[in-house]
């Protein structure tokens, strides 16, 4: 047997080799650290099926993001979650509500960390709908005067980037006018341009309290079969004004990741959903999965497919393992 000139195992011999040719890294600063905020004082909740991941109430919130710059993990999202809601969820842009407190606690604790607010109603309604409900739908337009108000509510605030996650059409635009018209211009649009109506939610409904009362979210959330509506999202996202270009989940929607890379010239992000980070934890809980190496291989697999940027439950725990392998 005659082998051919080249072997790819001559650059696989040792462990320089292989990271001397690796196409794919990650690194703590391009992940985004997801942080829920409760009401009250001193409380840190575990979430059940999102093992190590706090519900924390503002006062907690500093220590934690301290943690988060102290390995490399410079940029956090918020969630809320009020101590009341209502029919069209009016604690989403109150001034003195739940993130818009912790917006301006961490931003005078720790001015160089990069506070980013994720943008929906589904936390405020009492229905736990994504927007507010006129004859029993949830009304596109409606909506767009609620969610702009709270986008403006929280940069007001002193968030350094607005994430709206409803799938309204139009909100990016409606936003970036509120925003731009009361001289927040340079705050950021990071758009959930792509965001599916999907099964992997299921433990943030927990986390969060934003499970639908009635109805799912698919009027507005898109089909797991459809991948040209994702361009088309997208597109319409970058022509209202969106700085970059979310896709979520991540994992199943690798493919989707890769389209928007190469069609885009935006930054893209991608957000590894509870339910994919709840996956990996039981089935390593049970022995099943070498929990840490599937950490890191799927996170490689998110970036593989071109996401820049990573919204992950694991941000803390991978920036750690990088550190670890120095
Ligand atoms: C709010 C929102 C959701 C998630 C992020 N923002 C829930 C949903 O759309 O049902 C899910 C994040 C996760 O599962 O980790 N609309």
């Amino acid at each position: 047997m005659v082998f051919p000139e080249y072997r790819p195992r001559r650059l696989r011999q040792n462990q320089t080799f292989r990271s001397l040719i690796r196409e794919t890294r990650l690194n703590p600063e391009s992940f985004i650290y997801p942080l829920f905020v409760i009401p009250g004082k001193k409380r840190r909740e575990e979430i059940p099926s999102m093992p190590g991941i706090p519900r924390l109430s503002v006062d907690l919130l500093a220590a934690e993001a301290k943690e988060c710059l102290a390995l490399g993990v410079n940029s956090v999202i918020l969630f809320g979650l009020p101590e009341k809601k209502d029919g069209v969820g009016s604690g989403a842009h109150a001034k003195n509500g739940i993130i818009q407190t912790a917006i301006r606690e961490l931003k005078n604790r720790l001015p160089e960390l990069l506070v980013i607010t994720d943008v929906c109603l589904c936390e405020y309604t009492d229905h736990g709908h994504c927007g507010c409900i006129i004859d029993e739908r949830v009304d596109n337009d409606a909506t767009l005067e609620i969610l702009a108000k709270t986008a403006l509510s929280h940069a007001q605030a002193g968030a350094d980037m607005v994430a709206p996650s409803d799938m309204m059409d139009g909100r990016v635009a409606e936003i970036r006018t509120a925003l731009d018209e009361n001289s927040f211009e340079s705050v950021p649009i990071m758009s959930y341009a792509v965001k599916y109506a999907s099964a992997f939610y299921g433990p943030f409904r927990e986390a969060a309290d934003c499970a639908p009362s009635f109805g799912d979210r698919a009027g507005y959330q898109m089909d797991p079969a459809n991948s040209r509506e994702a361009l088309r999202e997208a597109t319409l996202d970058v022509d209202e004004g969106a700085d970059i270009l979310m896709v979520k989940p991540a994992l199943a929607y690798l493919d989707i990741i890769a389209r928007l890379r190469d069609e885009f010239d935006l930054p893209v992000a991608a957000y590894q959903v509870s339910g994919e980070y709840a996956m990996i934890k039981a089935a390593a809980e049970r022995g099943w999965i070498d929990g840490e190496r599937v950490m890191a291989e799927s996170l490689l697999a998110i970036r593989r497919a071109g996401a820049d940027i990573i919204v992950t439950y694991f941000a803390k725990e991978m920036a750690r393992l990088l550190r670890g392998r120095g």
